[in-house]
């Protein structure tokens, strides 16, 4: 359906400016941008006092599907991506079965063709069942269709074994996503170590988990001249190296997680398990440096690491229960409010954070806002109070600790290859 978004803001990132405009999609495309548009017969979408941006990109998140339908299926979770703003996520491979062979690649990549309603593309495991001992065919299942290489969940102890999956994704120019965990340092542990897991009596993951593997993989990096990319990093020694090893020429590149930015670890106290994720929530000294590292580019986006449970799971106690926040609809907010609003980012770092760099990662192109480029677009209210309800989330994940929270800013539609996915009341397909 062709249509005319009229009188939005569009935030244009290849010139940092703000432009008033309205924009003409048809056929899927962005067929023009000019001040004022008029056509008969196409629908007209009221963006006034809105802001158009690129549609954002998710380079992490947990759809479930196949194996695990009760906690997120790949329809639930690309919906509730849709209300978040999202038109492009990357779907991380721990499922069951795990995505570790062209067969179970195809089985995934069946059900994103009968089910998704935005762009869902696939990560391939680097080891078999992410056990950590035997390369997949890497090379076979980027010819399948996969955009990224990780164990996401589990580490990739044997650094030999890193060191190959780097090269072979690196010689086909996918990223390899590592989820820096030494296994060494974990102890059994649920939250991070320190004062909440004195208090509460409960065994302390060591900070030394993250940072060690980090180290081990930014080494990994300088000595063979790779590329690795860091997923959720928490702490505020990872950001620091990652930092340095920036500086002096390594090709790192890092995601952060909203709630890596946004709460401590102190939550726990009140919301128990609901604040259980890997890699812990941390301190405020943690926030501040994540905070640092974005403003001075350290950071390079901002990934939801979506990680949907069920109740039942997440009602289990602090050591029982499964770690992961569902978070795909609140990337916008979270980041409005603790970043935007704070005057740490303005928007168009913001658009580049969710949306550019991830795009840049996942090696896409063509999605910017620009005549002929393909409409991949949200429209979003930052002004918007609201508190979150429940009911409100569409995942199937309710595991957030914002529930009850106030939040600011709303997406009032998302456009996917130029039709409506989302728009505020109502679901479409
Ligand atoms: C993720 C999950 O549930 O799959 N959990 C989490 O706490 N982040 C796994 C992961 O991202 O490491
Ligand atoms: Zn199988
Ligand atoms: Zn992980
Ligand atoms: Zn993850």
């Amino acid at each position: 359906m062709d249509m005319i978004i009229k009188g939005g803001t569009i935030v244009d990132c290849a010139s940092d400016r703000l432009i008033k405009s309205d924009i003409y999609i048809k056929d899927q495309k962005i067929f023009e941008i000019d001040e004022e548009i008029n056509e008969k017969g196409v629908e007209v979408i009221d963006a006034k006092g809105y802001f158009v941006i690129h549609g954002l990109v998710d380079a992490h998140v947990h759809f479930r599907e196949p194996g695990y339908e009760y906690k997120e299926t790949i329809k639930s979770g690309s919906l509730a991506a849709a209300k978040g703003g999202y038109t492009t996520v990357a779907v991380m491979p721990n499922t069951n079965p795990v995505i570790d062979s062209v067969e179970h690649l195809n089985l995934l990549k069946e059900i994103i063709k009968r089910d998704a309603c935005i762009n869902v593309l696939p990560i391939g495991a680097a080891t078999i069942e992410e056990k950590g001992y035997q390369l997949t065919d890497i090379e076979k299942l980027f010819k399948n269709g996969i955009y990224g290489v990780s164990d996401d969940g589990q580490p990739i102890m044997d650094k030999k074994l890193m060191k190959e999956a780097t090269i072979t994704s690196n010689n086909l120019g996918i990223p390899i996503m590592i989820h820096s965990e030494d296994k060494r340092y974990v102890n059994n542990g649920c939250i991070n170590e320190g004062k909440i897991s004195d208090r509460l009596g409960v065994k302390g993951i060591s900070r030394k988990a993250e940072n060690n593997m980090i180290a081990r993989d930014i080494e990994l990096a300088k000595e063979f001249d790779l590329s690795v990319h860091i997923c959720h990093v928490s702490t505020r020694e990872a950001i620091e190296m990652i930092r340095n090893a920036k500086g002096s020429g390594v090709k790192v590149t890092c995601e952060v997680a909203p709630h890596h930015f946004s709460i401590t670890e102190d939550i726990i106290i009140e919301k128990q398990s609901i604040g259980k994720v890997n890699p812990p929530l941390r301190t405020e000294a943690d926030i501040q440096a994540i905070i640092e590292g974005i403003k001075d580019g350290t950071v390079d986006m901002i990934a939801t690491d979506h990680a949907p449970h069920s109740k039942e799971e997440k009602l289990k106690d602090l050591e029982q229960a499964p770690f992961g926040l569902s978070g795909i609809e609140l990337a916008l907010p979270v980041t409005n409010i603790n970043l935007l609003n704070k005057g740490i980012i303005d928007i168009f770092k913001m658009v580049r954070l969710l949306s550019i760099n991830p795009s840049k990662l996942l090696g896409l192109k063509d999605r910017g806002i620009y005549k002929e480029g393909i409409a991949d677009l949200a429209i979003i209210d930052l002004d918007s109070e609201y508190t979150l309800k429940e009911e409100n989330l569409i995942s199937k994940g309710k595991n957030t600790p914002y529930i009850g929270e106030k939040l600011k800013g709303k997406v009032k539609y998302t456009i996917v290859n130029g039709e409506i996915v989302y728009r505020e009341d109502k679901q479409c397909l």
